[in-house]
């Protein structure tokens, strides 16, 4: 594409790549999810029964994983593996770059948080700077496979069998990644999943746990469910976290076309390296060697010195051209109010290379809806805009 003027530019008036903007994400229910949840309905068996036992079996097959738990949302899918596995007290590492759940839930199961950095490329927890920041009291390792690219899992098994800690994979984002030809549920102690609403595999509401230790499986389903092992006899205290069957008939229904969904997502990915490789200033991401990520979201980043923009006014400039960008996230998790106390009790360290990420990243338009023509469309409107304001 020849070198725009800013004047060309759909923020001054110039005509937009797209007339209609593209849609970031494609979420909503198909006739067939529907008709399954419907059978449901009329069958009157609303709580957690056939349907959610189904999904269980299918979602940990699909991932290589033993046992899978449903459960009411991602965020119960981490506290039922924290549940089981952490003690108060116990020091977990955990990035700064994720999701607040990730945190958050360690937190209320009373976990002391440190946290560590990330790799800038990939946007996944650094396995040197986890290193550094074990010590006597390291327990766990509490890692997310984010955006849908899974994490350097080698590096942190290693790890983790050299000083003894387990890890839990937030996989909210990474619903049937694999790494090294396997399925992320091969790896750890537990792997938690998200099936809220704009997921990869969305059911409105909904989580999944799974794990390949019957022991830590029984613990999350006492958890799950008011430490209940017979009816009305109750082992020790619990939750009510379940899932219901209208819920797991939608997930069984959706799980059905998640591999393929998979697999487009993968496409557009491939689409989008290959052009945002030519533009300079722009970086896409780089996935973790050995990864065949998810998707969830696709996340770039701008390089400040290279363009006479802020990365929010890029970021307006490629809305108007019909481009919907999101922030995923605004700000490192050291940035939040609900954590000051916890870069307080660590020295008020901050790791950089998330603080870095908060204001250079941002996420383009990913689903399996998104045809090539759209996806060039949207690599077009990111030239015209990188052309007109690079330094
Ligand atoms: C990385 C990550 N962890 C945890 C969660 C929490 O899942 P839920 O919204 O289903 O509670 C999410 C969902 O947004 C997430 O993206």
């Amino acid at each position: 594409m020849a070198t725009m003027a800013t004047t060309d530019l759909a923020i001054n008036g110039g005509t937009p790549v797209f007339e209609k903007p593209v849609p970031f994400m494609a979420v909503g229910l198909t006739k067939k999810d529907i008709a399954a949840a419907t059978e449901v309905l009329e069958s009157g068996m609303l709580r957690a029964a056939s349907k959610c036992a189904a999904l269980e079996e299918r979602f940990a097959e699909a991932s290589d994983a033993k046992i899978g738990l449903t459960c009411a949302n991602g965020t119960c899918a981490l506290q039922l593996a924290y549940g089981a596995l952490l003690e108060p007290g116990d020091e977990v590492i955990v990035p700064a770059w994720t999701y607040i759940a990730t945190v958050s839930m360690l937190v209320a199961a009373g976990a002391k948080v440190v946290f560590c950095d990330s790799v800038e490329a990939s946007y996944q927890a650094d396995p040197k700077d986890i290193e550094s920041r074990i010590t006597p009291k390291t327990k766990a390792i509490a890692v997310t496979h984010l955006y849908g690219i899974p994490c350097d899992i080698d590096a942190i098994e290693a790890l983790a069998k050299k000083h003894n800690l387990k890890v839990i994979y937030d996989a909210a984002q990474a619903h049937l990644a694999t790494y090294k030809g396997k399925g992320i549920g091969a790896f750890g102690v537990a792997v938690t999943y998200s099936f809220y609403a704009t997921k990869n595999m969305g059911t409105g509401e909904g989580g999944m746990v799974t794990t390949n230790d019957p022991a830590v499986a029984r613990q999350m389903g006492l958890l799950r469910s008011h430490g209940e092992t017979d009816k009305y006899l109750h082992e020790q205290v619990g939750f009510n976290y379940r899932m219901n069957d209208i819920t797991g008939a939608i997930g069984l229904s959706k799980l059905d076309e998640l591999p393929g969904q998979t697999e487009r997502r993968r496409e557009v990915a491939k689409l989008y390296h290959a052009r945002i490789d030519q533009i300079d200033g722009v970086h896409r991401p780089v996935p973790t060697q050995g990864s065949e990520p998810a998707w969830h979201l696709y996340t770039c980043r701008f390089d400040p010195d290279a363009f006479s923009c802020t990365r929010d006014e890029f970021m307006a400039a490629l809305n108007k051209e019909g481009v919907p960008t999101a922030l995923h996230y605004p700000k490192s998790l050291t940035r939040q109010p609900a954590f000051k106390h916890i870069v307080e009790q660590n020295g008020g360290h901050e790791p950089p290379v998330a603080l870095k990420l908060a204001q250079t990243i941002f996420c383009i338009p990913i689903h399996q809806n998104l045809t090539d023509d759209q996806a060039h469309g949207v690599c077009d409107a990111i030239e015209k805009v990188a052309n007109a304001f690079r330094k």
